[in-house]
């Protein structure tokens, strides 16, 4: 059997029909004017009301896929879910999703729930991806669906709430292809964000500190990253490499802090992505030790203001959906993703997207797609038709 270029095939995305203004939410809470929509960088905080949760948005957004792809229930042989938000302690979302495919018939599925803080739906879809590529895969598809309801007490986390679910479709010939020898990770012991009471659906989370252990796990993943690259391709890997950078995405003031630490990195491996202007302009920094550097805000503040005009063409087509959305914990990075792919299929072609998925806790990859358009169905044309992005904001209602 033919297994090259495996990744996504086809993608579609659910997520509530309720949100609310985060102007409106700075008022309601008596928040400085600007905190959430520039001090955070978000528009919008979706919200399920009482008559949804992660299993009916996931049940719906698979069905939906199977439609809109016409693929038959038949045809899958591995459903994996990612998600953080638990229901029950042993039965997994997997298993209400069996409802969908035992209607036609169809029981033999491997794969159960993968968990850890908002990386599980990245350990859903590189299983599915290894059995794929692996001696066990029997020719069928695989499915990956990451979903959550994000929901945090009362307090400075609150409006970085947000819902969703997103199903995603695994084979060969892939529009959306994994460079499978390049991917980096980084796992560690940290109680960031946690969620140490199983009655609440609250976590325990330690923003100042969850902020920098994604600092640090994201230099440690692209610092292997471009050491794998650079001893496989024999050339230097820096961002100029990536067409769009597509981080996890909290909020979206934590993404514009993550490009720019990309850019510091490239600095200070002396990359020409980072101009002699702004070469001489992060000199002051070259000698802080890395626990220095995660505490200056001189240089988070200058290396934004540097990185700024690469961020606007490589990262912001990224945050159109978890800026209206907020976040989805482990759908939010593939949330990013659908705005890529919504926002610029057409130029796609021949591209690489590189991608960071981080879990609190903490458990993080980076990893890289190359793009082609691919054949109907299994198209960018057709994946960003399928996900009709803006329609499905336009037709929100927004609650007081
Ligand atoms: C992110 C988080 C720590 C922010 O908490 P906070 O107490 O509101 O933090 P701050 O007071 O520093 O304000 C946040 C930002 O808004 C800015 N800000 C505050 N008021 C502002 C205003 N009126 N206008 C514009 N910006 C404002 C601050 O300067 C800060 O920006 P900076 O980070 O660039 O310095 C909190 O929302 C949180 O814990 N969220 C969850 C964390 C999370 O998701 N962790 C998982 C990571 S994977």
């Amino acid at each position: 059997m033919e297994c090259k270029d495996v990744g996504i095939l086809a993608m579609d995305m659910y997520f509530p029909p309720t949100c609310v203004q985060q102007e409106a939410l700075e008022v309601h809470d008596g928040a400085s004017k600007g905190k959430y929509t520039i001090g955070l960088g978000q528009d919008c905080m979706a919200f399920c009301s009482e008559v949804e949760d992660v299993i009916s948005m996931s049940l719906t957004v698979v069905k939906s896929l199977l439609e809109k792809y016409h693929i038959d229930p038949k045809l899958i042989g591995r459903l994996e879910v990612g998600s953080e938000t638990v229901i029950d302690k042993s039965k997994s979302i997997k298993t209400w999703l069996m409802q969908i495919f035992e209607e036609s018939g169809n029981t033999d599925i491997e794969g159960v729930d993968s968990s850890n803080a908002c990386y599980g739906g990245t350990a859903a879809l590189l299983n599915c991806v290894n059995w794929v590529e692996s001696r066990c895969w029997d020719g069928r598809y695989g499915l990956v669906v990451c979903t959550d309801s994000a929901v945090y007490a009362e307090g400075p986390a609150r409006p970085t709430g947000g819902a969703a679910a997103i199903a995603m479709l695994i084979g060969p010939n892939a529009p959306i292809s994994f460079e499978s020898k390049y991917r980096a990770s980084h796992m560690a012991h940290v109680y960031d964000f946690y969620k140490p009471d199983l009655a609440s659906e609250y976590p325990v989370v330690d923003g100042k500190l969850s902020q920098t252990c994604y600092l640090m796990a994201l230099d440690s993943c692209y610092r292997q990253y471009c050491a794998k690259y650079e001893k496989l391709v024999g050339e230097k890997f820096s961002i100029s490499d990536a067409d769009y950078c597509v981080f996890h995405s909290p909020y979206n003031k934590l993404v514009q802090k993550s490009f720019a630490r990309l850019y510091f990195n490239d600095f200070m491996r002396n990359c020409s992505s980072v101009d002699n202007d702004a070469k001489e302009k992060l000199q002051p920094f070259a000698n802080l030790t890395s626990e220095e550097s995660y505490q200056s805000r001189d240089l988070e503040k200058g290396s934004q203001q540097l990185a700024k005009h690469l961020y606007d063409i490589k990262v912001q087509p990224s945050t159109l959906l978890p800026k209206q959305i907020g976040n989805m914990y482990t759908a939010s990075l593939y949330a990013a993703l659908a705005s890529v792919i919504y926002n610029k299929h057409a130029s796609l072609s021949g591209q690489r997207i590189v991608m960071f998925s981080y879990g609190s806790g903490l458990t993080s990859t980076m990893f890289s797609f190359k793009l082609n358009e691919g054949q109907h169905p299994f198209s960018l044309t057709n994946i960003a038709s399928v996900l009709d992005v803006t329609a499905k904001l336009e037709s929100r209602h927004v609650e007081s």
